[in-house]
């Protein structure tokens, strides 16, 4: 399963193209299954339908718990950093943590939860959501994990997309200097979801809370009522793990669909060899830690699934990068020796505005590997990040990934693929990318750039869209039929090194985050006097990309106090999806750039939120090209 040459890197991938069964028959073998499979891959791209491991019984909790006890029993698997440093953290060990993951599984099966049901947890980063998850996952309950993030309208959609029968919850959360108050937003949510009928609420903050009798439990009184003894569900391989909700170019998010034998497998595969991560056998558990929320898919496959199924110490934090001060990062990573560190470009950029005085007072000689993921990462923050937190002696993993892809397709494994700054470099094994034209037409050979799409399956591929097959063949499989197509542009360096350069599509990347420009227009479109808008992102030095709304209003412009309704525009913006949407720039137009046909031609109001206003290209197709000289003396 490990890979430590380059050579075998190459001899594993040249496996994995040839006999791809073969190959992932013998990785899958190091886990733990009740009953092993009869065929390791059945797939078309077409409908799409991708099995694997098909007849294959397991629970991942079992390769994540239960069976490192012998082991590693007093190894810690959490170790849990809170937002204020003062408070006192949490240590975990295997041990607890299967007993906890127990406990809370008994809790739910108490509140009615059985197998197949979905639970939407909506959580702050403590241990307790790990524990969430994992319990779901002991009894067979999907999760739909949703990011504290997130406004009630977005839970409610989420909740209801999946119906959703138990919310997990706390009364609130601590984030740098703010509380948010968690339940009070799930409360607003739930008063359009009739599918929910319990609610577990956690105590954090001690924010007060309504509780709603017959509906609403506390965490802590219920686990009173219940024992440590909680036999696994014995899940089919290809059972439903969780649902995890992600934008795309049109409509409301999707939920993406993983399933429980292919994306255990894939998690901990690319975990362990990406990472390099040392820690099995007789060498000390190394400390793994990932800033992502576990409410986004980097958390679900490496704060949870993919170090727990390796027997992996996995550090969460609560707080932000900037708090109590910007040294945070490396104040953890010295107090708890982290070995290995996985952030976003995002919090490198805008760590390294504050210059260095809060790095350079912390030991961070503990540190082995660097990750990077959600985003590309630019030449300068690549070059900040390689010399004054790896000190040049740390091999940079750029790892790119999605939702839907379960883990990681395209990066170096740390220490053992030559990195080059802003390059994903090579597919792992068991990968197949292709680039294409814009008529599904392979562009071969290297030094050329195309979309990027993947010919053959992977363990950890989504296998649908919840409750839409449709959507999901729409989507991935029906741009260029018989490919998966990422929604990425991508180019093809002389060395064969893959570097991607940016969504092709109508999705934005704003802070790693992925954000749909429909989306946030319909969330525009929801304020009162609202006639349209059109949204493009723009490039933003820490954001990576920003959000440009250019929008119509049905006030005469002497009647309008711009700053005052952009200000309410805003405030929609979090109502309707949460504070991550709110656009970062709003201008206020009389018409947007239409073809003849009614599409806007947004080709034109990125060029202008871009600050490239000298050349537009060929707008004579435009229905009123003097539309555009408006937007463009207005640009902000
Ligand atoms: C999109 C997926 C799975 C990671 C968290 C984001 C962009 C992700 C990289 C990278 C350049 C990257 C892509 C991708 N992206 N990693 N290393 N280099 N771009 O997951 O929300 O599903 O977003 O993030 O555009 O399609 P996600």
């Amino acid at each position: 399963m490990r890979i430590r040459t380059f050579d075998e890197y190459k001899t594993a991938y040249q496996k994995s193209v040839e006999d791809p069964e073969a190959f992932w028959a013998e990785v899958a073998q190091n886990f733990q299954w009740r009953k092993p499979w009869t065929k390791t891959l059945q797939w078309n791209f077409t409908e799409p339908n991708v099995k694997w491991f098909i007849g294959g019984k397991l629970n991942i909790t079992e390769n994540c718990l239960d069976r490192h006890l012998a082991e590693r029993g007093d190894q810690p698997a959490i170790i849990w950093e809170p937002n204020d440093p003062n408070e006192a953290g949490v240590t975990l060990t295997y041990r607890m943590l299967h007993d906890q993951v127990c406990r809370f599984a008994n809790v739910l099966k108490r509140n009615g939860v059985v197998k197949g049901d979905r639970v939407c947890i909506y959580m702050p980063m403590v241990p307790e959501l790990a524990i969430s998850v994992l319990a779901c996952a002991r009894i067979g309950a999907i999760h739909s994990v949703v990011f504290g993030g997130f406004s009630a309208q977005s839970i409610a959609d989420r909740i209801n997309d999946a119906q959703c029968k138990v919310v997990i919850t706390a009364d609130g959360a601590y984030r740098g200097n703010k509380e948010i108050p968690l339940k009070s937003t799930v409360d607003d949510a739930l008063i359009g979801c009739p599918s929910v009928e319990k609610v577990i609420v956690l105590t954090r903050t001690r924010t007060p809370v309504s509780m709603l009798k017959g509906r609403d439990v506390w965490w802590e009184q219920e686990l009173k009522q219940v024992t440590a003894d909680c036999p696994a569900e014995e899940m089919d391989a290809e059972d439903m793990l969780f649902i995890l909700y992600t934008s795309g170019s049109t409509g409301k998010p999707k939920g993406v669909v993983h399933t429980c034998g292919g994306y255990m497998v894939y998690a901990a595969y690319t975990f362990q060899n990406v990472f390099q991560y040392e820690g099995a056998g007789d060498t000390a558990a190394q400390v793994f830690f990932c800033t992502a929320d576990i409410g986004w898919i980097t958390g679900h496959s490496y704060i949870v699934y993919g170090p727990l199924a390796s027997g992996a110490t996995s550090l969460i934090f609560e707080g932000v990068p900037t708090y109590p001060d910007c040294g945070r990062f490396w104040d953890i990573t010295d107090k708890h020796k982290v070995n290995i560190l996985y952030t976003a470009p995002t919090a490198i950029r805008s760590l390294m505005g504050f210059g260095l005085e809060k790095v350079e007072n912390h030991d961070l000689s503990s540190l082995k590997v660097l990750g990077s993921v959600g985003e590309p990462i630019n030449e300068e923050a690549w070059h900040w990040y390689d010399d004054n937190i790896g000190k040049n002696r740390c091999p940079i993993v750029d790892t790119w990934w999605q939702t839907e892809t379960g883990g990681i397709l395209i990066s170096p494994l740390a220490g053992i693929t030559k990195t080059k700054p802003t390059f994903a470099t090579l597919p792992l094994p068991g990968i197949q990318p292709i680039l294409v034209d814009e008529n599904g037409k392979e562009i071969e050979g290297n030094g050329v750039s195309g979309n990027l799409c993947m010919k053959f399956p992977w363990p950890g591929i989504l296998r649908t869209t919840y409750g839409d097959h449709e959507r999901c063949r729409q989507t991935y499989f029906a741009t260029y039929p018989g490919l998966y197509f990422t929604g990425d542009g991508c180019l093809r360096d002389e060395d064969g090194y893959y570097r991607i350069t940016g969504r092709v599509d109508d999705v934005l990347n704003v802070s790693g985050h992925r954000i749909g420009t429909a989306e946030v227009e319909n969330a525009i479109n929801m304020h009162t006097g609202v006639v349209e808008s059109a949204v493009v992102g723009y490039p933003h030095d820490i954001k990576g990309q920003g959000i440009y709304a250019y929008v119509i209003t049905d006030q005469m412009p002497a009647d309008h106090d711009a700053d005052l309704t952009k200000r309410d525009i805003l405030a929609t913006v979090s109502r309707v999806i949460g504070p991550i949407a709110k656009p970062d720039k709003i201008q206020f137009v009389t018409g947007l750039p239409k073809t003849r046909s009614g599409k806007i031609m947004r080709r034109i109001l990125r060029k202008i939120a871009e600050g490239d206003t000298g050349n537009l290209g060929d707008t004579s197709t435009l229905l009123d090209p003097a539309v555009v000289d408006e937007i463009r003396a207005g640009a902000i």
